[in-house]
């Protein structure tokens, strides 16, 4: 064994409803030595995603396996390579992978790993906006809603990582884009910095006929498209409000995460048939085949100052836990992120 030691969260018990700082805990491992073929990864920035909470129910089949009391957490980081004995890399690359999260220092064979360059984007951006919730936001918008330039689009969840591109991405494409967030500080930041048209504080309708109203007035000859992160409300008043042949991009339902009980689907599902209307879900791995299609049309976009983007940054390991709960509250101002190393890279 080396002296040297990793310091990772676990979950110490699965969440009954929403999440609480009591059901993780941070723990010290001993680092095993490498062996051929192993680098050992320091993370510097990690991300904390809504699907994660999924993780935690070990009663409920999903695309993902659930997490394991017995082991730390997992998820996407931005490592720097420390020690090598892996030819393909060397100390100092820095990689961005599926694996890193919730640990400073971890182990890897090399599977899965992304080099990427500091020089192009802030690495915490490669969580982001040029990461998982960046070509979610793409893929959903290109793939599913396929938007035509004129039509209308309302995004939920669309101060955050991913509705914040699908808004933006959606106004480059020449549509009218209604989005809506759970607070005033970020429907103005929509509306001023993402060029947003009308942006609804979803917090000021207290039901779906409240907020099918505001989408009536938004956008009265009816939505066209809408990219779904949250459900519940949201859903309904979308069905509600869709145009005929219109495009539903199943891609999150937040609100939902934390029941206890299945929640219940929206009672006016039939609008699809009389509007002609699609409803897809999606999950984002289904389309890394095209993850280079979606960085060489999002990254020079970044560059130009075409696309603006957010984070909320939590500082140390420990914050984890509180930026995952976080997200449940709205805490978050587009991508929640960690930054676990030193690095202010
Ligand atoms: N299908 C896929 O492969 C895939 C991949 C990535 C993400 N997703 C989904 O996409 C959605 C957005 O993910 P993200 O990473 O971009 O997260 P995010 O939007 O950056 O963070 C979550 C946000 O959800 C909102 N929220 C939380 N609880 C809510 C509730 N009860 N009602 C309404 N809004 C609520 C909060 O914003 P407000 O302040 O606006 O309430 C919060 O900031 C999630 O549903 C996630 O599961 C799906």
């Amino acid at each position: 064994m080396s002296a040297r030691s990793q310091n990772a969260v676990y979950l110490t018990s699965y969440p009954a409803g929403l999440p609480s700082a009591g059901d993780f805990e941070v723990r010290t491992n001993d680092i095993p030595d490498l062996k051929s073929g192993e680098i050992l990864m320091r993370t510097i920035w990690m991300s904390v995603d809504p699907y994660m909470r999924g993780r935690m129910r070990p009663d409920v089949k999903s695309y993902i396996p659930p997490f394991s009391l017995d082991a730390p957490l997992d998820g996407g980081a931005v490592s720097e390579v420390v020690e090598s004995k892996n030819e393909g890399f060397k100390p100092g690359d820095y990689v961005v992978a599926f694996q890193g999260g919730w640990k400073d220092y971890w182990i890897s064979n090399g599977d899965g790993l992304t080099k990427v360059d500091a020089g192009i984007a802030p690495l915490s951006a490669y969580l982001g906006v040029l990461g998982m919730p960046g070509l979610t936001a793409w893929a959903g918008l290109t793939q599913i809603l396929e938007p035509k330039p004129g039509e209308t689009v309302f995004v939920s969840g669309a101060a955050g990582a991913v509705g914040s591109l699908v808004c933006q991405l959606a106004k480059i494409k020449g549509c009218k884009v209604i989005a809506s967030a759970g607070s005033t500080e970020k429907c103005d930041w929509l509306e001023n910095e993402c060029g947003v048209d009308v942006a609804l504080n979803y917090h000021d309708c207290k039901n779906a006929g409240e907020l099918t109203a505001a989408l009536g007035k938004a956008a009265p000859d009816g939505i066209n498209c809408y990219f779904e992160n949250v459900g519940g409300m949201h859903l309904e008043a979308a069905l509600n409000s869709i145009a005929f042949g219109a495009r539903i991009a199943l891609c999150g339902m937040i609100s939902v995460y934390n029941a206890k009980e299945p929640a219940a689907g929206p009672p006016n599902l039939a609008f699809l048939i009389a509007r002609s209307a699609k409803m897809q879900g999606f999950i984002v791995s289904i389309y890394l085949h095209l993850a280079q299609q979606f960085a060489m049309e999002v990254a020079p976009l970044l560059a130009q100052g075409k696309i603006r983007f957010r984070e909320s940054v939590y500082d140390g390991l420990d914050e984890a836990p509180k930026a995952f709960i976080g997200l449940f509250h709205g805490e978050n101002f587009g991508k929640a992120v960690i930054r676990v190393g030193p690095d202010r890279l």
